[in-house]
């Protein structure tokens, strides 16, 4: 598969397009303004920088794999594609929109990767009429730095599917984990109650948020506390994930914390916002 188009150019469609393009395939990076798409480059372009400036890649590899990835502001430069990542807004309705969009402009082979943190790939796939070439791709934020890729194989997914794109993750310098789609697949199934918990601990005043964060990093050695990481990936996020959780396995060990709602509702969503657990 060599031409790999990427839709949406946030924070993980640019992660995607950057990796891609770093490993030599030939990316469209797609969203809706070219405002948006141009804020992509700039910040891959500063991304690729970073290698530049430790020494992992010459200034001329650098301009390369920028010159590989062609912006578009039109869902139809993804006819002619290999493989699309869809990486827009975390909502099922403009997903299966997308999805039937895409069905009908790309080639019949054409592979139909999501990179949704939770919503069903069954779901997305149904949207289609080609629900076996329908799998979650799902990166892990940063892209260019984490080497996971959690694969998802919907209910219809093929074998061929499958394979087809844990060889490309693997091209693309990824390592592959195989998981089934059922609500929060592996990552976010494990990771979302362990943040919740974490706020679940601040709301009822175990610790302060840098005593959290600290027991975590020191004693567990992971490299962010989960209150950092919540807001890193942004509290919209995990309170979005973790609905998702609690509807689809109607079970309330997965209730979100009612500190993470009102912080959503009061719009403090993390780093993005300048506010969540910390202030930015
Ligand atoms: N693009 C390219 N390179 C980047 C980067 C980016 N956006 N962000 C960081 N880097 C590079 C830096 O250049 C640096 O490179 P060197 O090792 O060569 O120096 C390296 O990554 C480490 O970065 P920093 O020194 O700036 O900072 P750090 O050591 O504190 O690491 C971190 C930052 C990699 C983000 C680290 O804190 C970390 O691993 N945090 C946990 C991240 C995590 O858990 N991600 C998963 C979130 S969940 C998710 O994504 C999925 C979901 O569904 C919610």
């Amino acid at each position: 598969m060599k031409n790999i188009v990427v839709i949406g150019a946030g924070t993980m469609g640019n992660g995607i397009a950057h990796t891609a393009a770093v490993s030599g395939l030939d990316v469209k990076l797609i969203d809706v303004s070219d405002q948006l798409v141009g804020q992509a480059i700039d910040t891959i372009s500063a991304n690729l920088q970073r290698g530049v400036d430790k020494g992992r890649m010459s200034a001329d590899e650098k301009q390369s794999a920028l010159g590989r990835i062609r912006p578009a502001t039109d869902v139809a430069a993804a006819a002619g594609a290999d493989l699309v990542v869809e990486a827009i807004i975390e909502s099922l309705g403009p997903k299966t929109q997308l999805f039937a969009k895409l069905d009908e402009i790309t080639p019949p082979d054409c592979i139909l990767a999501s990179n949704t943190s939770s919503i069903s790939i069954t779901k997305i796939g149904a949207a289609t009429k080609r629900p076996d070439k329908v799998i979650g791709m799902h990166f892990m934020n940063p892209v260019p730095v984490m080497t996971l890729v959690e694969v998802i194989r919907g209910i219809a997914t093929s074998d061929d599917t499958y394979q087809r794109v844990e060889q490309l993750a693997k091209s693309m310098g990824k390592t592959p984990i195989e998981v089934n789609d059922y609500p929060g697949f592996v990552s976010n199934r494990v990771l979302m109650p362990m943040i919740n918990e974490a706020i679940f601990a601040l709301y009822e005043g175990v610790a302060t948020p840098q005593a959290i964060d600290g027991v975590m990093k020191l004693g567990m050695n992971h490299p962010m506390g989960p209150l950092t990481l919540a807001d890193f990936i942004g509290l919209d996020v995990c309170l979005a994930i973790l609905r998702v959780l609690e509807e689809g396995f109607g079970d309330p060990k997965y209730r979100p914390c009612p500190l993470l709602v009102k912080m959503v509702d009061a719009g403090w969503l993390g780093r993005k916002s300048g506010r969540g657990f910390y202030k930015y």
